[in-house]
Formats: structure tokens, sequence, C-alpha cells
């Protein structure tokens, strides 16, 4: 498995960095705390697709914003930019599942699926989360892809 190192230092509050691994886009947002209070709010029973999708963790563990996000505040969320439904790249601050004023939440143009601020599935005709890849920090502004 190939990894990459990326600088995320550049990455303000509200913003999204896209950067290629495997060949496929990864998105790396960091949240304002309006997206992430809008993504711990969600009941995770309700959700179409429970399972957190992420390769840190075991796979059964349930889609919980902590669950999804990679550092214990929350604000940065690291996952696949190809939509579960047929591969198309989900646009970023768009969507249903968008927080007012704020961004967030994703919506893929090829069938109109909806992803919320945790990437999460809520509408549309996509079967699962957006899957989160092997990621980590390694240090205060370095993420490991891979
Ligand atoms: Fe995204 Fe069909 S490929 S909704």
């Amino acid at each position: 498995l190939s990894t990459i190192r990326v600088d995320v230092s550049g990455v303000s509050e509200g913003s999204q960095l896209t950067v290629k691994w495997l060949g496929k886009p990864v998105f790396i947002r960091r949240r304002l705390p309006a997206e992430i209070e809008d993504a711990q709010s969600v009941d995770v029973s309700a959700l179409a697709d429970p399972i957190a999708r992420n390769a840190n963790l075991d796979g059964a563990a349930d889609a919980t914003d902590a669950n999804r996000s990679l550092d214990a505040d929350g604000q940065w969320l690291v996952m696949m930019g190809v939509c579960t439904h047929l591969g198309c790249v989900p646009l970023g601050n768009a969507g249903d599942f968008t927080v007012e004023g704020v961004g967030g939440g994703w919506f893929c143009p090829c069938h109109g699926s909806h992803y919320d601020t945790a990437g999460r599935i809520r509408k549309g005709p996509a079967p699962e989360n957006l899957p989160v890849p092997p990621a980590e920090f390694v240090d205060e502004t370095t993420i490991l892809l891979g």
C-alpha cells in the first residue's frame, strides 16, 4: 500500500484540500464548529448507512461523528472523494445537508446523492457513507495517508 504525507498547514477552518491517493481524490476538510455540531447532533440509528466505513476502526464501528473524524476535536474529516453509488466526485459545500451559511456537506451531481457534514449518505441512491481511508496525524500539520 502506498502512503503519502500531506501538509495541511495551509488549510484554514471551513476549507478543504483535495489530494490524489492511489489515483483517487481524497477530501481533507477542516470543519467549522457549526459543521461539527451538526454532524454530532445526528441520530446514528436514523442513518441510511449506520456503519462508520472508517479503515482506521473496526469494521463494525458505528457512524457517529467521532468515528468518522480524524482528531479528538472532530475538526478534521478525511475521506475518499468518490461517490459510493457509481463513483463520481461529489461537490463540496453543496447539497441539502450543508449547514446554512457555513458550508460543509457534499452533493453528487451525477444522480443526486447528498452527504452530510460528516460525509454520511443522507439522501439519494448512494448506498454507503464516503469511506475514510487509513490516515493519521504524524505531527501537528502533517497527515499520513495510507
Ligand atoms: Fe453519485 Fe450516482 S455516482 S449519485
